[in-house]
């Protein structure tokens, strides 16, 4: 599975998306991780940004920020709209970040991991790059929404169930316990998953699920649909959600598993290092 945008993507991913969706998980991450003026933080799979510059602001002048992407199309977006912040954009995969070990207080990610083809390599890097006692704070989605889920069921109905398979793709994440047993092995220790859970505001169907499915990977095959199928997709996406319909409005729940630990301190026994709540 991957989340490669090109074109026009990355503009509709931050014009639409971002205030709608990506924004306020931002928020919701940045509380729990509480970052500090001076703190160096790391924003990985930064996409385009939004992350980065509310950690740019949590740290100060005095801090330094890394967003880290490897697509340059949301890079350059990123970029764009931070022209007047001191951030570093650097352009690599996960994996392999090649910033220098121990360098790194607070690490963060949000709706990155669950694409990374090597989940366990990039947690060890992460693990490498943080100073000891350094946190990091990993923001992924807690499977689909009702939503997602009445999207993907319509993609299969009127596109194909490959497109819908490569949709439905974009919400398979790793159960809570998982995502602990992944960062335990990687040598993070304090770790828990925290449940955040927010209630979405998005325009009705019609307008939204174009606005949505143009950012999004899969956007061609949606755009190429002809009229009457793209109509028929959108009624059975209205259908399924009508229940959550407020005025003109859809409203519904939606949630993501916030995953922190802390590196060791070398010196430190089990159970020693910093309160869950510094997370
Ligand atoms: C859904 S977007 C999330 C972007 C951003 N964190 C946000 O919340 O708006 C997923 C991002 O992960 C990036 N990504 C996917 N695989 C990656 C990898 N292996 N290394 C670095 N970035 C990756 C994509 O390029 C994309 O920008």
């Amino acid at each position: 599975m991957s989340f490669q945008l090109s074109g026009s993507g990355p503009d509709i991913y931050e014009r639409t998306l971002v205030p709608l969706w990506f924004g306020r998980w931002a928020e919701a991450l940045l509380a729990q991780v509480s970052l500090a003026p001076g703190e160096r933080v790391l924003d990985v799979a930064c996409g385009t940004g939004i992350t980065t510059r509310l950690a740019k602001r949590a740290v100060g002048d005095d801090g330094h920020v890394t967003g880290l992407d490897n697509n340059a199309g949301m890079l350059a977006m990123a970029h764009s709209l931070a022209a007047e912040l001191d951030i570093t954009w650097v352009e690599r995969d996960a994996v392999d970040t090649g910033l220098p070990s121990d360098s790194i207080d607070a690490l963060i990610s949000q709706h990155g991991y669950h694409y990374f083809p090597d989940q366990a390599a990039a947690l060890a890097e992460f693990h490498r790059i943080l100073v000891p006692g350094g946190r990091i704070a990993v923001s992924i989605w807690d499977g689909h929404s009702v939503y997602t889920k009445a999207l993907c069921a319509a993609l299969e109905t009127h596109i194909s169930p490959r497109i819908a398979r490569k949709q439905r793709a974009q919400r398979q994440t790793p159960s809570a316990r998982t995502l602990e047993d992944s960062l335990s092995a990687a040598g993070f220790h304090n770790v828990s998953v925290v449940r955040q859970e927010l209630s979405i505001n998005v325009p009705l169907a019609a307008d939204f699920v174009p606005l949505h499915l143009a950012s999004m990977p899969i956007a061609a095959a949606f755009h190429d649909l002809a009229d009457q199928n793209r109509t028929a997709l959108i009624a059975d996406v209205s259908r399924a959600l009508r229940d959550y319909v407020v005025g003109d409005r859809m409203i519904y729940p939606d949630a993501v598993n916030v995953l922190t630990g802390l590196k060791r301190h070398p010196m430190a026994s089990q159970g020693d290092g910093i309160l869950p709540s510094q997370v």
